[in-house]
């Protein structure tokens, strides 16, 4: 008969020491032991490599094989709760239970979310995200986020369009919210206790080097590396690194050409146009999307404004091909402009000073009017509470323009639905 184990394994070199303590404890041959890997703790491994982590240890477990690599994937397709995963396998006349908790370090592990259909702010989603985007012609909004308020308007308003959305995390607001781990920890318990289920990115923006590196730390799922300042031989260098990174860990990842006019949180930009040659050369580095300064402007715009520049925007597009661009400065942008820069091969549109003016304009209304002096209008929840609404106003009509609102269900869609709700049942 086949015996049953089962890793948490951070890596399927686990599955081997499985077998071997299954063996030990049980009475019973290595070889007969079968082994399921869930791939989950600490780290994103992608379901292939584990199926092939499990198979490339085969020989060694002889006859195991198909059923080690079918318990891999039943427990990786059982629709069972979210954290505790497990399935029933028929052994020999006999029903064991394969599985054991799943809970990742950081997200939700991005195997188990995208199998189980859960959709949380997991590597593979982010990536997704935008090419999906990119080939339906229209944006996933990036929104930044400053607190508790901002971040669960963002998350409400998505799931109430069904839109995708993308969490924006400057460094400065990083700092603002107590670290990079306070974010992660903050999102993810939202994601569960809002009961979110749109796709969700949490991105880094604009991030120095190191500030990349600890947001990968952390738990992100999304990081944005703002070379644009340096010479661009250097901007290629440590993209390239962290690209090397990104790829290994599933992230995605945006990198910059061409800076972006005015300052955001203490990053200062000329505003110069891209170069397109410059854009083809950080492209072929194997990002995920690329922001290109195209006569665009954080902040509010100047009246004398020249607009987007879609001379560049083009001559861009037609140097990247189908990557998915990306458009800062989202703030004021009109919208004819924002459709025409969509129809370009823009898929990621960041707003960030929009959702700030909301908040302190709804704020200032209130009290101006005296309602913070009115009863209990002092207490944080009340007085917080118009400024909240106001952003998921500016959220919601901002996913109406960039096209987003009826797309966050794509990932329900007919082929996910089967991967997910077709839980094999084994019987050998
Ligand atoms: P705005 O503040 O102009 O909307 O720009 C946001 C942005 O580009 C974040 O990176």
């Amino acid at each position: 008969g086949i015996a049953n184990a089962c890793t948490g394994a951070e890596g399927y070199g686990y599955c081997k020491a499985t077998a071997d303590a299954a063996s030990e404890i049980l009475g019973i041959p290595a070889d007969s032991v079968l082994v399921a890997s869930t791939g989950v703790i600490g780290m994103q491994i992608p379901i292939d490599r584990i199926v092939n982590g499990v198979k490339a240890m085969a020989p060694k477990l002889d006859g195991s094989l198909e059923a080690g690599t079918e318990a891999a994937k039943a427990i990786m397709t059982t629709d069972t709760v979210k954290k505790e995963v497990a399935v029933q396998i028929e052994i020999g006349g006999k029903t064991v239970t394969v599985g054991g908790m799943c809970k990742g370090s950081g997200m939700i592990h991005p195997n188990m979310c995208t199998m189980l259909g859960f959709v949380t702010t997991d590597a593979a989603i982010s990536k997704e995200m935008l090419q999906k985007a990119r080939d339906g012609k229209y944006a996933v909004g990036q929104f930044n986020i400053n607190n508790l308020e901002w971040t669960k308007s963002i998350l409400q308003t998505a799931q109430e369009l069904q839109s995708p959305v993308i969490l924006g995390v400057s460094e400065g607001a990083g700092k603002y919210m107590c670290g990079y781990k306070t974010i992660v920890g903050m999102v993810e318990g939202m994601l569960e206790e809002l009961d979110i289920t749109v796709p969700v990115a949490l991105h880094l923006d604009h991030g120095s080097f190191e500030g990349a590196k600890a947001c990968i730390n952390a738990g992100f799922s999304s990081i944005m590396f703002d070379g644009s300042s340096l010479p661009i031989d250097e901007n290629v260098q440590k993209t390239t690194e962290l690209v090397n990174t990104c790829n290994i860990l599933g992230l995605s990842l945006e990198a910059e050409v061409g800076s972006i006019g005015g300052e955001e949180d203490g990053v200062i930009g000329a505003g110069e146009c891209a170069d397109p040659d410059e854009c083809k050369k950080v492209a072929d580095l194997g990002v995920t999307m690329l922001a290109a300064g195209i006569g665009n402007i954080h902040g509010k715009y100047p009246e004398n404004w020249a607009g987007l520049s879609f001379e560049t925007l083009d001559a861009i597009q037609a140097k990247t091909g189908d990557m998915p661009l990306v458009l800062h400065g989202g703030t004021g942008i009109p919208a004819d402009m924002i459709k025409k820069a969509i129809s370009l091969g823009v898929a990621k549109i960041n707003v960030n000073t929009e959702c700030q003016l909301a908040f302190q304009e709804a704020t200032r209304k209130y009290i101006e009017a005296g309602k913070d002096l009115e009863g209990k209008g002092f207490d944080p929840r009340k007085l917080l509470a118009p400024g909240a609404e106001a952003i998921k106003a500016t959220v919601k009509e901002k996913m109406e323009l960039f096209g987003s609102d009826p797309k966050g269900l794509y990932m329900l869609d007919q082929e996910l639905a089967a991967r997910t709700y077709a839980a094999p049942s084994l019987t050998l």
